[in-house]
């Protein structure tokens, strides 16, 4: 292995509880990026959005997983399909990306027109050429739906989602997250950061630096002092925090409920892109997608069980813009840091535990290193 490579898979291996920064040169080599496109991005379950946020037939959103441009559909069957969105003639991209209605998709060069499910309806002007419509389809990929979000996977082939995250159901059962079923707001533009993905990742899965980075957002309400590790390997992790504020019950809250739920969030970090937290009030998730090896596209989502007024709809906005801000601009800090080629990064600590999930899930993936087994802290008892 050339020399990068061999001192991301050193470092990247470490035991999760021992686990090192990543050597510098992985946050922005481009060669490291190209290994990830392939090993992680085309195999693994990426978060897209929330299914209720494309409620009615012809609701679509658009993206691009790594570059491969993809586009969920809500198809007039009620299904959401994933489907590639790329022209089968000459490769323009069909739906712009972002959030829309269609019906149909036409492509905007020469308006081949494909149907919600992919096959392709029409070609004008085609003279004398026989176009095989059944060849001509859009390719389809695997879709699953967990928790209220859509993933979506570009390989096929892939073990499903629901398997991967069995253990994680125990954590969030009593919530019932089938409850929480109305997007808290309507859609927010994605966000693009200067910094590597795995960079972002990092920053959103661990709650040590919530007193430094966020003093007057997160650690009144969250603080650090509260995390605590519960279950995770390389697959999943679920950690959590104690809630200082005391909210009320919203309406509805089943019995289920209980001591736990109501003072306590639980963080679902699902490797490579979703980090989800869930509290009595709220399940949101953060998704970071690579756009290239110095840049992301960060995106927001949040699934409440009853719709907020507008008051508490403004503040949580608020709240979240400020937190955004704030984690932003110390992954572009941290990002510059990447450059350093005289120096480089040290030990983790104790806290910091789920980043040496997050390394044992690259580890794997990148290199085939065999994964460790699940730590469950002593904690996990009351969960039964
Ligand atoms: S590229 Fe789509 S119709 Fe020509
Ligand atoms: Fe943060």
């Amino acid at each position: 292995l050339p020399k990068q490579l061999e001192e991301l898979r050193q470092r990247a291996s470490a035991p999760a509880g021992q686990a090192l920064a990543l050597p510098f040169a992985a946050y922005r080599s481009a060669e490291i990026y190209q290994l990830e496109r392939q090993q992680v991005f085309r195999r693994d379950w990426i978060a897209i959005c929330a299914a209720a946020d494309l409620a009615k037939p012809g609701d679509y959103v658009a993206l691009r997983i790594a570059g491969e441009p993809v586009a969920v559909v809500r198809g007039a069957d009620h299904k959401l399909r994933a489907l590639s969105n790329v022209c089968r003639h000459r490769g323009s991209i069909l739906l712009e990306e972002g959030r829309g209605n269609t019906q149909r998709i036409v492509c905007p060069y020469h308006a081949w027109t494909y149907d919600d499910d992919g096959r392709l309806m029409g070609v004008p002007y085609a003279g004398s050429t026989e176009i095989d419509r059944e060849s001509h389809g859009l390719a389809r990929f695997a879709l699953e739906i967990w928790a209220g979000v859509v993933f979506v996977n570009l390989d096929r082939q892939a073990e499903s989602l629901a398997t991967v995250l069995q253990g994680v159901d125990r954590y969030v059962r009593n919530y019932q997250l089938d409850r929480y079923a109305v997007p808290a707001t309507d859609w927010r533009q994605p966000e693009l950061w200067h910094a590597n993905w795995k960079l972002i990742f990092e920053n959103a899965v661990e709650s040590y630096h919530l007193f430094k980075v966020h003093p007057k957002t997160f650690e009144p309400y969250v603080p650090t002092r509260g995390f605590f590790y519960l279950d995770g390997a390389a697959p999943w992790t679920v950690t959590g925090g104690r809630i200082t504020s005391k909210s009320k019950a919203p309406p509805g809250e089943p019995a289920t409920m209980g001591e736990f739920e109501r003072n306590n969030y639980i963080l679902v970090t699902i490797p490579p892109s979703f980090i989800g937290m869930v509290t009595r009030g709220s399940w949101s998730w953060l998704t970071v997608l690579p756009r290239d090896e110095v840049s992301s596209v960060v995106s927001q989502g949040s699934l409440v069980p009853v719709r907020p007024g507008r008051v508490s709809q403004r503040a949580s906005d608020a709240f979240n813009a400020a937190f955004m801000k704030e984690d932003r601009a110390i992954c572009e800090r941290a990002q510059r840091g990447m450059y350093a080629e005289l120096t480089a990064g040290g030990n983790l600590v104790e806290m910091e535990r789920i980043v040496g999930d997050f390394h044992q899930y690259l580890a794997w993936r990148l290199f085939g290193t065999e994964p460790e087994a699940r730590h469950r802290s002593p904690e996990v008892s009351i969960f039964g």
